[in-house]
């Protein structure tokens, strides 16, 4: 039953559907069969989707701890140039909402209506009609039911990473978006970042040539705040760890290195394996701390391997337990240049073997093309931005800025509906490939066969 239990968590418990218990016990196959299981009737139909033009997009935020304070801070230029007005706030904590309320009301004069009551008091929010757009920055396991619940209402959303956290949460979202024809976009601020964006001009410019291998990764030392009292509501974060081993934190690397490969536009995943590590600094820091909860099954590192069905590959990985300094990794192996970042460097092929080298561009060749290539929405929104709130190193303005703007404009989303759901995906799937001797995965179309039209990606484009 321990291992139903865990199938029904990560996949869902539509997937045992007709099948019966004894049937997958300790089958290889058999995972496989729940997962194409769970398989729902969808149609692509929200790729390229665009609503009509919103003049001033109204805003209901829901979850106001670390993320959702840093998110609010992100609309002031968009509050005070009417492109956006903040409507509601929710938590269920009173004193969140009461401070975030006093930190929006410096520069919006309108008060938002404030949720805090119960759990369920954020459902009164989406209810509201002055709202049309949700974001959600709530634990984990929030996310789905209350993208669901927002688009069922009538709501674009915008939710932070991971937006589905099973596989039937990736379908549930998929149809209900394109039955109620609502965004519904899962807020990856990397892919908004000067590196990455710098990065994507020069592949679309030709730069790196073909890619046949990148890597990204979250490896950020989370152990104090993981293990700190409050600073994650109940510690929300810190439980993610005690039962789940596989690599949580996919979107950061996997965003970005996406768009690199033109994934849902005429690529996409086609298979994954994944291995974690034994845990060993989690259980020590917290012996360290005396804190009441010492053993944990997440591994320290955790390796996902991805092949794209057009042969790129790609390595993710995911630690938060070791002490180190913060990486993304960011690198990108193509044909003709190879780029690796934290801190980045680049190297660009000779046109001759006698000019093939070992050796990264110098400092001054380097910088030369960080400004060539600089990305056309980080050269506007450089100084749009100034003297307003950044958001890690600048990239939650662009995202927010973006996002908003889109929704003004009438124009697709950067980071669209199967966009968010493969992205997130990859952790349930990672999940099982950990749980079963790293099986390999087949991962599903969630594009009903849409991602084999070659698209120029929205980000490309100026607003
Ligand atoms: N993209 C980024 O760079 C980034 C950075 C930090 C966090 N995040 C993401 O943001 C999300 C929130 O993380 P956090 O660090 O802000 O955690 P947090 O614990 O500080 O905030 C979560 C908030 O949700 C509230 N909440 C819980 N249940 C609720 C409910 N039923 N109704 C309304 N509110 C509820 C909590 O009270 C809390 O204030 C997570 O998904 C996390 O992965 C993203």
């Amino acid at each position: 039953m321990k291992r139903k239990h865990f199938l029904k968590s990560v996949i869902g418990a539509s997937a045992f559907l007709g099948i019966p218990f004894n049937s997958f016990s300790s089958d290889r196959t058999s995972v496989q069969e729940l997962i194409d299981n769970t398989q729902k009737d969808v149609d692509g139909s929200m790729f390229g989707f665009a609503d009509s033009p919103i003049k001033k997009v109204r805003v209901g935020i829901i979850g106001l701890g670390n993320r959702g304070n840093t998110l609010l801070e992100m609309f002031q230029y968009l509050v005070e140039n009417n492109h956006a007005e903040i409507v509601a706030l929710s938590d269920i904590t009173e004193k969140k909402v009461n401070s975030a309320s006093e930190k929006l009301a410096v520069w919006q004069k309108k008060k938002a209506k404030l949720y805090y009551k119960s759990q369920n008091d954020w459902k009164q929010l989406c209810l509201r009609d002055d709202i049309d757009l949700v974001i959600i920055a709530t634990p984990w396991d929030l996310h789905t039911p209350m993208a669901v619940y927002a688009m069922e209402n009538g709501k674009h959303v915008g939710s932070e990473v991971p937006v589905a956290s099973s596989i039937e949460d990736c379908w549930s979202l998929i149809q209900t978006a394109e039955r109620t024809k609502k965004h519904c976009m899962m807020m990856e601020n990397c892919n908004y970042n000067e590196e990455e964006l710098w990065a994507l001009n020069m592949i679309q410019e030709g730069v790196f040539g073909d890619i046949t291998h990148t890597e990204g990764a979250y490896l950020h030392d989370l152990r104090a705040l993981l293990l700190h009292d409050t600073y994650y509501e109940g510690q929300w974060r810190l439980h993610e760890h005690v039962e789940r081993d596989g690599n949580f934190y996919t979107t950061h690397g996997l965003g970005p290195i996406s768009f690199y490969l033109n994934i849902g536009r005429g690529d996409t995943f086609s298979h994954l394996t994944s291995m974690s590590s034994r845990e060993l600094n989690l259980s020590i820091a917290a012996k360290q701390a005396g804190h009441p909860i010492q053993n944990y099954k997440c591994g320290d590192m955790n390796n996902t391997m991805i092949r794209t069905e057009k042969g790129k590959t790609i390595l993710l990985q995911f630690d938060v337990h070791t002490g180190r300094p913060y990486s993304r990794i960011n690198k990108i192996v193509g044909t003709k240049a190879v780029h690796v970042g934290y801190p980045s460097r680049l190297y660009i092929e000779g046109e001759k073997p006698e000019y093939w080298g070992h050796n990264w561009l110098k400092k001054k060749e380097h910088n030369e093309y960080r400004s060539k290539y600089q990305h056309p929405i980080i050269s506007k929104l450089k100084t749009v931005s100034q003297g307003f709130k950044q958001g890690h190193g600048g990239m939650d303005f662009v995202m927010i800025y973006r996002l908003v703007r889109c929704l003004n404009l009438g124009l697709p989303l950067d980071i669209n509906l199967y966009d968010s759901i493969l992205w997130s995906s990859i952790t349930p799937l990672s999940e099982l490939s950990v749980a079963t001797n790293s099986q390999s995965i087949k991962i599903p179309d969630f594009t009903a066969g849409t991602w084999k039209k070659e698209n120029p990606l929205e980000i490309m484009r100026e607003i």
